[in-house]
């Protein structure tokens, strides 16, 4: 029954997988699922427990005597992993996330999110010069602002920034259980140019050292290496665009589809911007933007009757756990008074996105200078399309006039 219901790859599914969750909690919220050798659980409260439960880690080579050695591409997108707070855990992950809270700072974050706003006054002035008055909304709008947040808090110089959005997105195809062999190719083509790139930078920024994050962890590098290689330095900073752009990206794009599909709640937003807070959230539960994330079992566990062994893979599914009724009050209906929200698109326990309080500015940001700016925004297309991915749930393109 579950692998009748759980059929990832259809294009149903990939179209608008939501209905599919509900059958999923409601008859199997715990199955394994043959085509990726895990176990897949949809419950807000299998989610949220297991996410806290330190038996449980993204990764768990560290604890083996013999880890396979990768080869081919494996081996080479590995390269651009080694050392990313995402592929480690503790004592690793414990050391590189004190490099972080040194480094990736409140002050900081507020710097950039004060510059957040005088970007997306910009980008809205460039719309309203178009004489169509129509626009792609993800393109003309919600595409530039975190990749210029990620480049100011990089310290990326401006006539560089071309190239870091396409990495990103030729990189991020790796992490779908279901990626091609070209999508792979292009992931490694793209890690090792950014890799290069990064290389190329560090001594230049060592040379004359900006106000920025890289020059701050280049200094601790330097300093202290046992605390952060440059294989680390590097990494968390593909980590940090990665992380960083697509899922602001996704969240404005699935979001404001949601909203602008329901005019009255729009309306209301326009009128009270005391709003905007519980909007972005009820932004990122409708339509997560990152639908599920793995975690391997670090150490035997038994849960609810299952007996999982030492790396036995969870898929948890974070877009499905933020539609349960058990945890929300009419989970399919898009409220953006919904407070409390206690969703998960930001994970939970210790990976939870420390990217978390930037992303918010931008997204409350984001929402404030479109509604002041462009009152009559609409939708100029219904039924919109989303990429066929699994982890990554976003729109082709969000087609508006104004
Ligand atoms: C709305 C936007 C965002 C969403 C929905 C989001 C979501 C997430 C999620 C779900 C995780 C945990 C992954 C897991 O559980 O396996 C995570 C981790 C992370 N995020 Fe975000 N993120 C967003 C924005 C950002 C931003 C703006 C940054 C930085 C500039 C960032 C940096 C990170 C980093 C470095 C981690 C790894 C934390 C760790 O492993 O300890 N994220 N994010």
């Amino acid at each position: 029954m579950s692998s009748q219901v759980f059929q990832p790859t259809s294009p149903a599914f990939l179209k608008n997988p939501y209905p599919f969750y509900k059958k999923l909690r409601e008859t199997a919220p715990i199955f394994f699922y043959e085509g990726w050798q895990g176990w897949v659980l949809t419950s807000y409260e299998d989610v949220n427990f297991l996410l806290r439960d330190k038996r449980l880690g993204r990764v768990m080579h560290h604890l083996l005597e013999n880890p396979p050695v990768l080869s081919g591409l494996e081996a080479e997108f590995d390269k651009s992993r080694l050392g990313s707070l995402l592929e480690i855990e503790p004592p690793d992950h414990t050391r590189i996330k004190d490099v972080f809270h040194q480094t990736f700072t409140p002050k900081r974050v507020r710097e950039l999110g004060e510059k957040v706003d005088g970007l997306c006054h910009r980008l809205v002035d460039a719309l309203l010069e178009k004489p169509s008055r129509e626009a792609d909304l993800i393109e003309d709008f919600a595409q530039t602002i975190p990749v210029t947040v990620i480049a100011d808090l990089l310290g990326v110089p401006e006539s560089d920034r071309k190239y870091l959005v396409p990495w990103s997105k030729g990189i991020i195809g790796w992490f779908e259980p279901e990626r091609s062999h070209e999508m792979e190719l292009e992931a490694v083509r793209c890690a090792n140019e950014f890799i290069a790139y990064l290389a190329d930078l560090i001594p230049k920024k060592r040379k004359i050292p900006g106000q920025d994050l890289m020059s701050a962890m280049i200094q601790i590098h330097d300093q202290e290496p046992e605390r952060l290689s440059e294989q680390e330095l590097i990494n968390n900073c593909i980590l940090l665009l990665n992380a960083g752009h697509e899922a602001v990206v996704n969240v404005i794009g699935n979001g404001m589809y949601a909203l602008l599909r329901d005019p009255a709640q729009w309306e209301a937003l326009k009128q009270d911007e005391s709003l905007i807070p519980t909007a972005i959230e009820e932004m990122m539960r409708i339509d997560t933007p990152l639908q599920f994330f793995e975690r391997f079992v670090l150490e035997p566990i038994s849960y609810k009757g299952f007996d999982w062994s030492q790396g036995t893979k969870l898929c948890l599914y974070y877009a499905s756990a933020n539609h349960d009724p058990a945890m929300f009050k009419d989970p399919e209906t898009f409220d953006i008074r919904r407070n409390p929200n206690p969703h998960i698109a930001f994970g939970l326990g210790l990976h939870y996105c420390i990217g978390a309080p930037l992303a918010r500015v931008e997204l409350q940001t984001a929402l404030k200078v479109l509604a002041q700016r462009l009152p009559t925004l609409e939708l100029s297309q219904a039924n919109l399309s989303y990429h066929p991915k699994n982890v990554f749930r976003y729109l082709t393109a969000l087609p508006v006039r104004y």
